[in-house]
């Protein structure tokens, strides 16, 4: 090997011991008698020394020369510094070095290899072998790997197989666009990345498998966000002859052993809450629970005072930002702009200040007496100080833009610490989602999921009012995984593909083979899919799962680096039939 330790293992028990050490030039300091440089690898710094007249002259002359980011070799002797450095680890040493070779000189990096590097997103990430240089951004990785292994050690304790799937397939319907292959060998047709592998978990149950779970790329055209990557990772895991308890059961097992394991740290049980309940108290299937700033209703309290927005509402609800009354005008003005913004999409906002002083005013005075407001705020269970922020309008709607107000408000607030985790799931989802575009209804998780038996006989009068067996796992306001208990027989998948508008013919055509496997003793089953990433960004304390995968793609869902997607050459079009001439 080229060296006898590494950049963070030397301590002053290794004082006067011979040493070589190898690794990349992170910074130089000349004081003209004594040059200092830190020498970096993956497992830390250590600072290398070179006197004047305590060093052969070629060396110092030869240590100035190096510039940042030159990987080295250097051999030395270790010995106590004079001013020691409490934030390394190595702090206490440095190493007065014999000999150096360079191994490799280096350009000048186009931005510094620094914890707060000087570096902008783009040109990190066209350079992002560099960037993962960097200390935050190999944690991020570390955290990652750490997070795998703890899986796999309590998935495997727990019976389960590792079992690898295709990833050349035939598309999987989870509510996004496939990417497609095209094939050489047969002309115009295509093969398409899995968007996860759900069918082919089901068909190891009926393999009998039993326990499966993989961690796995999935593909999905989608728009790009913070937590959406076009390929990421999911842990997926399916299990037969369970009920949707026990699946419960077991992958919050899992994330409670990775809070344990990887984090330290004792993850209370983890509550359970109706999609109908989440929907009303938070206005979101994934609400985010470290804090509480709760829905509530006023509807009846607002009625027959003439107030037209509130007259012609079907919901008024509304929020308490506790200790807010004090707010100016200008700053509740950015919050009425905020829920104005197209991304929101309210009309307006009311708000009532409960005045520090005991008095109440509010933006609806002309409407409304001071006892019909004094009504509101007990009912909020308000107090002097405290700020009600209201909103109105069609149930569903008007729910979700509270639901960004409340978010707002939260960060504002500070009670979205990342520091802090507050699990839940959310369960009962419904089976079934209107899409306005294609006027039909679509699954709202997958078409394999069952429906809650006693709600099968609404299926043909009130399809929006079915529930399904289908949970998710939801971590501080983040929808880390979900699931369902699948349907396992030919019927009742038959007349789901049916009621998701699928002539039986097209239904064969897509997922006959599954159809068929459940003719061959399909044992009941169910499972879940972590989103991995999203996992190990919250794990992480960051909004964005990009630093947690090696190599990313950017907003527009580019590679900058190895420049993708880009165009193939003619010939390659014309082998695959997707161009005829030229
Ligand atoms: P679902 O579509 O809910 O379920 O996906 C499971 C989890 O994967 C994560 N996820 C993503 N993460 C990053 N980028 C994306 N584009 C992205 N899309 C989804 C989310 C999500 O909760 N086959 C089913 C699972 C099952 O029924 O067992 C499935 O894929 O965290």
């Amino acid at each position: 090997m080229l060296r006898t330790h590494t950049c963070g293992e030397l301590r002053l028990s290794d004082a006067n011991k011979h040493v070589t050490l190898a690794g990349w030039v992170q910074r130089t300091r000349d004081k003209g008698s004594v040059l200092w440089i830190d020498l970096r690898d993956r497992y830390g710094i250590t600072q290398l020394i070179f006197e004047e007249g305590k060093s052969p002259a070629e060396l110092v002359a030869k240590g100035r020369t190096l510039g940042r980011e030159f990987v080295v070799q250097v051999e030395g002797v270790v010995t106590e510094r004079l001013s020691k450095n409490d934030k390394i680890a190595t702090g206490d040493i440095e190493l007065k070095v014999t000999a150096i070779t360079v191994l490799n000189a280096a350009k000048l990096p186009p931005f510094t290899i620094e914890d707060d590097t000087d570096g902008g997103d783009e040109l990190r990430m066209k350079y992002r072998y560099l960037d993962l240089r960097r200390n935050p951004v190999r944690e991020s990785l570390q955290l990652r790997h750490k997070m795998a292994q703890q899986t796999r050690t309590y998935l495997d304790a727990q019976n389960f197989i590792e079992v690898e799937t295709p990833v050349l397939i035939k598309s999987t319907p989870e509510g996004a666009r496939d990417f497609v292959v095209p094939s050489r060998v047969h002309h115009g047709e295509f093969y398409a990345l899995p968007q996860s592998p759900q069918t082919f978990k089901q068909l190891l149950m009926v393999s009998g498998f039993d326990r499966y779970y993989q961690i796995v790329k999935c593909f999905r055209d989608e728009d790009l966000r913070a937590d959406r990557q076009p390929e990421f990772t999911q842990i997926d895991c399916e299990m037969a002859f369970i009920t949707q308890e026990d699946i419960l059961n077991m992958f919050e097992g899992l994330v409670r052993h990775l809070f344990k394991n990887v984090k330290g740290i004792e993850l209370p049980s983890v509550p359970r809450m109706k999609y109908d309940e989440a929907m009303q108290r938070y206005g979101s299937d994934k609400p985010d629970t470290r804090f509480g700033m709760e829905f509530v209703e006023i509807t009846e309290l607002t009625k027959g005072k003439n107030f037209p927005v509130f007259e012609s509402a079907e919901l008024v609800v509304g929020i308490n930002a506790t200790g807010c009354s004090e707010y100016t005008r200008k700053q509740i003005d950015e919050l009425t702009e905020f829920v104005k913004r197209p991304q929101v999409g309210a009309k307006g906002l009311v708000y009532v200040q409960y005045r520090t002083d005991g008095t109440i005013k509010s933006s609806v005075d002309k409407f409304y007496t001071p006892e019909e407001l004094g009504a509101w705020t007990a009912k909020f269970n308000a107090k002097p100080g405290d700020l009600l922020l209201i909103m109105a309008g069609e149930t569903f709607t008007t729910r979700k833009q509270l639901n960004e107000l409340r978010l707002l408000m939260g960060d504002k607030l500070g009670l979205r610490d990342k520091q802090k985790f507050s699990a839940l799931w959310v369960m009962d989802f419904p089976l079934l989602e209107w899409n306005e575009e294609a006027k039909r209804y679509h699954a709202m998780h997958h078409p394999f999921t069952s429906p809650k038996p006693e709600d099968i006989k609404l299926l043909d009068t009130a399809p929006g009012d079915v529930r399904a067996n289908a949970y998710d796992m939801v971590i501080n306001g983040t929808e880390v995984g979900g699931g369902s208990i699948r349907i396992h027989d030919r019927a009742t998948q038959q007349m789901m593909f049916s009621h998701l508008g699928f002539s039986e013919e097209e239904a064969k055509k897509q997922f006959g083979f599954l159809m068929e496997a459940f003719e061959f003793g399909a044992p009941p089953h169910g499972g879940i899919a972590f989103g991995f990433d999203r996992l190990c960004s919250i794990f992480g304390g960051a909004d964005s799962i990009r630093d947690f995968i090696a190599f990313p793609k950017n907003n527009a869902g580019r590679d900058v680096m190895i420049d993708t997607p880009s165009t193939i050459s003619d010939e390659q079009l014309k082998e695959l039939a997707l161009i005829t001439k030229k």
